[in-house]
């Protein structure tokens, strides 16, 4: 089975566990409405890339912990669209999760997302306590202070902040959690693999930053133009185009040369190099020089 069959699969599992009879449907339908359909994957992806390098294949476990971290990564765009923070009507293609149902239930469904991610992780590796704990750590640590998303977000509410800081507990931090756990789950050691996603992460935000000034809204399937207009931090803005392609393959090359050694080291790097001409906008994906 693919990656991509195995994180649906397993996102949908995780889903269909709690929605229930007896459930709220509405608070139910917001949340599908988050998680499908699907956006590119690519953090459950990257931690399944992580585990597959490390020597791991086809492992349920594995599978549990990337669609954990995709709900938590679907939490955080569900509570990011919201009037308070980025006001966002579209969101991979389709209305934003409070434009679909309003906003108690959108911000009830990233709430449940959240507890819901941590839920699979706990029942899913329920059987190897000794492998839960640790992956608990990764994954809350990515997502609450002092450094995860929740930090990320909140920077946007001081009066500072450099762009790299913001990047990186606002993005990079989830990225760090995707290759820390593959490699975690995997048996490898997850403090080597937190600085390859990191780099990852960011450079990832990059080419976000990219797509809002350079892509339509119709390539993204969501608006654009919107980082200057709230006033974010953003490295095209910062940089311009060209620092910001430069900045994004920089760190690519520090991500795949940070890769530790392990018996799938050299397919990752393609994998990675492949990935920074899909997160480009079309318009610029030749200048990658990768
Ligand atoms: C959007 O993430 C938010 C960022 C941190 C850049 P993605 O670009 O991964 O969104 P989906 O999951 O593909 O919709
Ligand atoms: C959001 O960054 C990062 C999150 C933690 C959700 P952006 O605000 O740039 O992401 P988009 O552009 O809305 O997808
Ligand atoms: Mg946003
Ligand atoms: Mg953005």
């Amino acid at each position: 089975m693919g990656a991509t069959t195995r994180i649906e699969q397993a996102l949908a599992a995780a889903i269909d566990h709690v929605a229930i009879p007896g459930c709220p449907p509405r608070l139910v339908a917001a949340v599908r409405h988050a998680v499908f359909p699907a956006g590119a994957r690519v953090r459950p992806k990257l931690c399944l890339a992580v585990a597959a390098a490390c020597g791991y294949q086809d492992d349920p476990a594995a599978d549990a912990v990337a669609a954990s971290i995709e709900l938590l990564h679907c939490a955080s765009l569900v509570h990011d669209d919201l009037p308070c923070f980025d006001d966002s009507p579209l969101r991979r293609g389709i209305p934003s999760v409070h434009r679909a149902f309003g906003e108690p239930l959108a911000v009830l469904a990233g709430d449940a997302l959240i507890i819901l991610a941590f839920e699979n992780l706990a029942r899913c590796l329920a059987a190897t306590p000794e492998r839960l704990a640790p992956l608990l750590l990764t994954v809350s640590r990515s997502v609450g202070l002092p450094h995860g998303i929740t930090a990320g977000q909140a920077w946007e509410c001081e009066p500072r902040v450099t762009v790299e800081e913001y990047h990186r507990t606002k993005t990079g931090s989830l990225f760090a959690a995707a290759t820390a756990a593959g490699a975690q789950v995997a048996g490898a050691d997850a403090e080597l693999w937190r600085i390859v996603g990191d780099r990852i992460g960011e450079a990832y935000q990059v080419a976000d930053d990219l797509r809002d000034v350079a892509a339509t809204a119709q390539e993204v399937g969501k608006p654009v133009g919107r980082d200057a207009v709230l006033n974010r931090p953003s490295a095209a803005g910062e940089l311009g185009v060209e620092g910001a392609v430069e900045r994004l393959q920089q760190l690519l090359k520090g991500a795949i040369e940070a890769i530790p050694p392990c018996p799938g080291s050299a397919q990752l790097a393609q994998v990675l190099i492949a990935e920074a001409h899909h997160i480009m906008p079309k318009n610029l994906a030749a200048r990658v020089t990768l």
